[in-house]
């Protein structure tokens, strides 16, 4: 439909409010979503409860701005609604939003946020139950993810004494592009759970700093959006999830390298989504008792995995090595793997020519008992000298690491072990969502001053003295369940809860 369409009232609108006819507004246009109901990743009743009125502010958070005009065919874009008549769904303000506004309005100024620990505690009280629970979850018993940080506490330093250390230099280059350190902003998706302005803090703070923002096939914001948001010579990624279509796929790497991306990494420790249960008892929690009882007994009840698995149903699980050649036949820009656990998949990707990967488990989020980021570089290191005489950091073949860093140690470690640099994935994302782009810039701030400080005690005057002689991992190996010895960290960790009795009202 063109855009000189006449408007269409938010009356008639309205009429087509059933499961028969169900056309919703999003950005002031009609859309008639019909036949697209039963094949909406999020389900139908999510869809149903917006039918014949205005669903904007509940798509924002959960869909890059032209989802909705790309998803559905053009006859189905009815046109614009009348200015100031659409049906909004009425927004209570329930008791609990009030007391987390007071909580937002009582946060402490930043300078008072020490480490990136602090921008957590403060997240989990001011967020909406349902960001928190999207961000902080990860699979099973969240054992990975607690693995992730408590790996790094079995490595020590072994710091060089007597080395003048007062200039000091921690830039680096990654895939050959500058970055201010060696740290990256992973992707990370539905940016705008947290914060109306989603993944644009990142893009906006990573400019200031002179850092790489990794940019996910999930944003909340479009990947235009994100890009045109970018200073000019700013350098960012691409995190790409394959889809089962390749000829999607193709237009979004194409696109990605027509508009400056200078490297894209394919995630490929997800072929089908981990359980993250503290999401999934989010949807149910959400969702109307009643409704869910009748479906219950109707056999019918929505499964679905929270808002994770309603985002990613088009992720193709038939990805393989076979699939790499095309990929370099799409593209020049740089081919990473994000999701690599060993070295044999390590070694794999360095003899197919690809130009590094990271050595993840998603934070946690995919395969539970997965080993942390920072072990697995340890034995990718060993082994790929041992196979292919390879030393690191390596410019040809570049290792990356994320999961559970949130202190510039960490990133010592990783780059004394190897490493090019690491992702951080959450602690920004807290960041922002409880201070918005001044928490995200004041995140980087306390991580150049940590560096500042550590490359010093460390007697390292660039990252090129950061070496393998710098730290002790000889107890890397040794997996012992995490202990709570850590108290910044184990004392923002939210206990995963059991099933709990509904309430006793809709019981009765
Ligand atoms: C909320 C959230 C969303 C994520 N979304 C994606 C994604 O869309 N694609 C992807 O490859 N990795 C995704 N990841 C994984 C991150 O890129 C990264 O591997 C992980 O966050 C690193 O751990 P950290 O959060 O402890 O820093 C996500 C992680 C989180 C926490």
């Amino acid at each position: 439909m063109s855009s000189e369409a006449k408007p269409i009232s938010g009356q008639t609108v309205a009429e087509h409010n059933s499961r028969e006819s169900c056309w919703i507004i999003v950005h002031g246009h009609v859309y008639d979503v019909t036949d697209f109901l039963d094949d909406h990743p999020g389900g139908s009743k999510i869809i149903l409860k917006y039918a014949g009125k205005d669903a904007t502010a509940e798509y924002d958070p959960i869909h890059p701005p032209d989802a909705i005009k790309t998803n559905l065919p053009p006859e189905k874009h009815l046109g614009p609604v009348e200015t100031g008549t659409a049906l909004q769904v009425e927004v209570k303000i329930t008791d609990q939003e009030k007391a987390r506004q007071e909580r937002m309005n009582a946060r402490p100024p930043l300078s008072e946020i020490l480490n990136l620990h602090d921008f957590e505690a403060i997240a989990k009280t001011v967020m909406t139950d349902k960001a928190w629970a999207y961000y902080s979850s990860a699979a099973d018993d969240e054992i990975t993810l607690r693995e992730n940080h408590a790996a790094y506490h079995r490595i020590w330093f072994r710091p060089r004494v007597m080395r003048n250390v007062t200039h000091l230099d921690w830039s680096t280059t990654i895939l050959g592009q500058k970055s201010s350190m060696p740290v990256y902003i992973t992707a990370t998706a539905l940016g705008k759970l947290g914060h109306p302005d989603g993944e644009l803090n990142l893009t906006r703070a990573a400019a200031k700093h002179g850092v790489i923002q990794m940019i996910p096939t999930l944003a909340s914001c479009s990947f235009d959006e994100l890009v045109d948001a970018a200073e000019p010579g700013q350098t960012q990624f691409l995190q790409l999830y394959v889809n089962n279509d390749r000829n999607i796929t193709k237009r979004i790497v194409q696109h990605a390298e027509e508009r400056g991306i200078k490297g894209l990494f394919i995630t490929v420790d997800a072929p089908q989504l981990g359980r993250r249960e503290k999401d999934m008892r989010m949807k149910f929690e959400d969702a109307d008792p009643d409704q869910v009882s009748k479906n219950d007994k109707s056999g019918e009840v929505d499964r679905s995995q929270g808002a994770a698995r309603a985002i990613s149903s088009f992720i193709d699980p038939g990805l393989c090595w076979d699939d790499l050649p095309w990929f370099k036949s799409i593209t020049k820009m740089p081919l990473i793997l994000k999701g690599v656990q060993c070295w044999e998949d390590a070694l794999e990707a360095y003899d197919q020519g690809l130009a590094g990967v990271v050595l993840s488990n998603h934070g946690g989020r995919q395969l539970e008992f997965s080993r942390s980021g920072i072990e697995v570089l340890v034995e990718v290191v060993e082994k790929l000298g041992e196979k292919r005489g390879l030393s690191f950091p390596n410019e040809k073949f570049q290792l990356f690491v994320d999961g559970g860093v949130r202190r510039a140690t960490d990133v010592l470690k990783a780059v004394a072990l190897g490493a090019t640099a690491v992702g951080i994935g959450r602690p920004f994302l807290y960041a922002y969502s409880s201070y918005g782009l001044d928490g995200m810039n004041h995140a980087l701030q306390i991580l150049r001053d940590e560096f500042e400080m550590n490359m010093r005690l460390l007697g390292a005057r660039n990252l090129k003295e950061v070496v393998r002689d710098m730290v002790d991992a000889s107890s890397i190996h040794q997996h012992v369940v995490a202990v709570p010895d850590d108290k910044l960290y184990y004392g923002n960790y939210d206990t995963l809860q059991s099933v709990r009795l509904r309430d006793i009202k809709s019981n009765l």
